[in-house]
């Protein structure tokens, strides 16, 4: 059993700096034929010179293989002419709560006092991305957050909003309330629920933000990636850490999956008889929400056993250790 995915896409990846950046970006850019660059380094990537400096490092970083990176730049209030200058270089703005994840401290306060930047970024016809939770109870963040997206959607309705990593069946229901908005979802959020995080023994590896949540949720999710639901797209939230900021007291958030996304969800949809849905859900959602053309690139796939590796540098993947029955065999450009 065999299946060829055409230019797959992350649209949503943490790919760092420095070495951790010469690490993990070579392992998305053998499978994939673009990503989606979050932009919440320290400092962040807040200015137009920031977004080429790290654009430029970026595509060092994954060279020679093919690989577009998708910039984004980190929400803040910029001016029209700021965002003139930066739009040529960037697929949207992500917005983070303040404090919400991993290095939002300079995040925003008040999302609704923000008027001015999302009726500028509707004009211009800039993404926004946005990482949806509130400071509520940890599991209510995100449904708390929905009456945000409501308020975004309702009063921009020619903003592109896209839900970043959506966990709920809430959310998935409010991607069919409004044409404006879309979602990313991870690799993760769709086999995994808190259970697996501190059901049984605690798993550091499986703790992110936003936490998985109940069996129903997963459902609702995986249901909507499944049947290829044309407003969801796969954006894997990769999010490497080194393993002693994971393995330790204040463990880190974020799980690593850059390197077994494709075999993973090989395996998932094969399972479920949804193989011919994978390619809407890996690529070309993601094209016609976001009006892009990604490099061609074919990345062949097999029902043919692999372990998942223990480390990849540093870093430990989620389900290191463990065989899966889908593995990558080529990649070949045009
Ligand atoms: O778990 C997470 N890790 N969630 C995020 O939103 C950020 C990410 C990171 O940068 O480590
Ligand atoms: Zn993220």
């Amino acid at each position: 059993m065999k299946i060829t995915l055409n230019s797959p896409l992350d649209m949503h990846v943490h790919l760092r700096q420095d070495e951790m950046l010469r690490q993990v970006a070579p392992l998305s850019a053998e499978h994939f034929a673009g990503g989606v660059i979050m932009p919440n380094l320290v400092p962040p990537v807040n200015s137009v010179e920031r977004l080429l400096w790290y654009t430029d490092e970026v595509r060092s970083a994954v060279a020679p293989h093919t690989f577009e990176p998708y910039m984004t730049l980190f929400f803040r209030n910029y001016t029209e002419t700021e965002l003139l200058a930066a739009k040529p270089h960037m697929l949207g703005i992500k917005l983070y709560p303040a404090g919400a994840t991993t290095n939002s401290e300079a995040g925003v306060q008040e999302i609704t006092a923000m008027d001015h930047m999302y009726s500028m970024m509707q004009e211009l016809d800039i993404p926004l991305l946005v990482h949806g939770e509130t400071h509520g109870f940890v599991m209510d963040r995100e449904r708390e957050f929905c009456e945000i997206y409501r308020y975004l959607a309702e009063r921009y309705p020619r903003l592109r909003i896209t839900m970043e990593h959506i966990t709920t069946a809430e959310s998935v229901r409010l991607l069919d309330e409004f044409e404006n908005l879309h979602a990313t979802v991870t690799l993760h959020h769709l086999v995994i629920t808190l259970d697996d995080v501190v059901g049984g023994l605690m798993d550091p590896h499986l703790f992110c933000k936003p936490i998985a949540k109940r069996p129903e949720d997963r459902l609702a999710l995986l249901e909507a990636a499944l049947s290829a639901h044309p407003k969801l797209m796969l954006g894997s939230d990769s999010a490497p850490h080194p393993i002693d900021r994971k393995e330790c007291p204040g463990c880190a958030a974020g799980v690593f999956t850059a390197p077994i996304l494709l075999p993973l969800l090989a395996e998932l949809y094969d399972r479920h008889g949804a193989l011919d849905k994978l390619q809407a859900f890996v690529s070309n959602n993601a094209q016609r929400i976001y009006r892009i053309t990604p490099p061609p690139k074919s990345v062949e796939l097999e029902r043919t056993p692999m372990t998942i590796p223990q480390r990849y540098g540093n870093v430990v993947p989620m389900w290191a250790g463990k065989e899966i029955s889908w593995s990558v065999v080529s990649t070949t450009l045009p």
